[in-house]
């Protein structure tokens, strides 16, 4: 089902009551779903809060529980929802909804006592609270922990102020908590390419959010054995940062962002198998920022032995050739390297011969290509920064390399915050074709 079906039978919940309580269908999940959201919870739970109480109109022929809505509308739910091609978690967590209300009834005396009247007249329709091998399975259960989250956002998103968000602002969602997120002609361009990118893989209002954390990232002070932060010198500053790694273990939303399960769903499509972050970094590409020289990234990623990376740019800023968008050259085949200079960028001659060919994008959009494909990147002219995220990831067989990564850059190339003064650090395979200062 795509995204416009499942909107619209969201939209019709608008009309629907929510049982007993004074919100309609669509302002309880639109509520559930903003909590999820807020709390950076996964896609798959964001997704789940949105729709764990769809089995309630998504079958007008399901049998009613007197004046209370559907009967085993968690299951409806599920089955619908699977049935649909979304990833499995989210089914399951809308499955689990009712049985977490029903451990919580028999686990939590507060709980229960803080329970709304049409959720307790429920109750007794769901099977009251649970006996003691219900709560052991329950307890066993791996997605115990989100299902209880969720149902702690369902019981708070009953309020008269209305949510902040609309459907709109979940359309994105659906793709990337898609079972299969690529469609076939995406697959094409793949392969024909070895580019693909990937339009609105965040919502305008995500980015927003997400804007605002690159923008407190910038300012994170340089701190020696934690996040690694890189300048350039320009002609108007000396010292502009450049560069931002290692962070995802400070920024969880950005963890959620590299880590998450659709990003890597539809790197699996790609390859085929799957795939372990390798590094991450934002190129702030602040105004007046250089360039990057022509490369390709395989003979810069040759450390531990992995034959293929991909790369995977999330747009936060526009871009654009006035600020410098990445542009890319014909791919020359998997495995195969371009004649370079000893710091690794291509030949003058070979760079020449490539027609370039630019890819502006939006805040949100993703552009994968692989490490054998050639790229480059101009200067930012303009008088605003074009920040982009940059995850780097390898085939999962080869190993996952991201914390000794990380070790032999800091000892090789360390952020100018550990350096040791008079020592120097020149170009090698950790700094190849970028303006960092060395
Ligand atoms: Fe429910
Ligand atoms: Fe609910």
């Amino acid at each position: 089902m795509d995204t416009n079906a499942w909107i619209d039978l969201l939209s019709a919940a608008a009309q629907l009551d929510y049982i007993g309580e004074p919100v309609s269908q669509l302002e309880h999940a639109l509520q559930t779903a903003e909590l999820a959201r807020k709390a950076h919870a996964p896609d798959t739970e964001v997704l789940a809060a949105l729709l764990h109480d769809i089995g309630h109109w998504c079958d007008p022929k399901a049998k009613a529980m007197a004046s209370l809505g559907a009967a085993d509308h968690e299951q409806l739910g599920a089955q619908f929802i699977r049935a649909r091609g979304l990833t499995p978690e989210v089914a399951e967590l809308v499955e689990l909804h009712v049985r977490a209300k029903r451990y919580l009834v028999a686990r939590d005396e507060a709980y229960r006592a803080r329970l709304s009247a049409a959720s307790v007249a429920t109750l007794a329709y769901q099977g009251g609270p649970m006996n003691g091998t219900e709560i052991d399975d329950f307890e066993r259960h791996p997605l115990m922990v989100p299902a209880l989250r969720l149902r702690a956002w369902d019981e708070a998103a009953k309020s008269a102020v209305p949510a902040q968000t609309t459907l709109a602002d979940y359309r994105a969602l659906f793709k990337r908590c898609a079972e299969r997120p690529l469609l076939e002609e995406e697959l094409q361009r793949w392969s024909d390419t070895g580019v693909l990118v990937l339009r609105g893989w965040y919502d305008p209002n995500e980015m927003l959010a997400l804007s605002d954390i690159t923008r407190d990232l910038e300012t994170w002070p340089e701190t020696p054995g934690r996040w690694m932060k890189y300048f350039e010198s320009t002609p108007s500053n000396p010292r502009m940062l450049c560069r931002l790694e290692n962070f995802i273990q400070y920024a969880p939303v950005f963890d959620a962002v590299c880590n998450g399960k659709g990003i890597k769903q539809v790197l699996r499509a790609l390859f085929g198998e799957p795939v372990v972050l390798f590094k991450e970094k934002i190129n702030f590409k602040l105004a007046g920022a250089g360039g990057f020289a022509p490369h390709q990234d395989a003979p810069a990623f040759s450390s531990f032995g992995q034959n293929l990376h991909v790369t995977v740019m999330l747009s936060i800023d526009p871009t654009n050739a006035a600020n410098g968008c990445l542009e890319v050259g014909p791919h020359p085949g998997r495995g195969r390297s371009l004649e370079a200079k000893p710091d690794l960028t291509l030949t003058d001659q070979v760079a020449s011969q490539i027609a370039w060919e630019p890819i502006e994008t939006e805040p949100g959009d993703l552009v994968i290509f692989d490490s054998f494909l050639p790229h480059r990147s101009g200067p930012n002219q303009t008088s605003s920064s074009r920040r982009a995220l940059y995850a780097t990831y390898n085939l999962a067989s080869e190993g996952d390399w991201r914390t000794r990564y990380y070790e032999e850059k800091r000892s090789t190339f360390p952020p100018e915050v550990e350096r040791i003064q008079g020592k120097t650090y020149g170009s090698s395979v950790f700094n190849v074709g970028n303006p960092i200062r060395e």
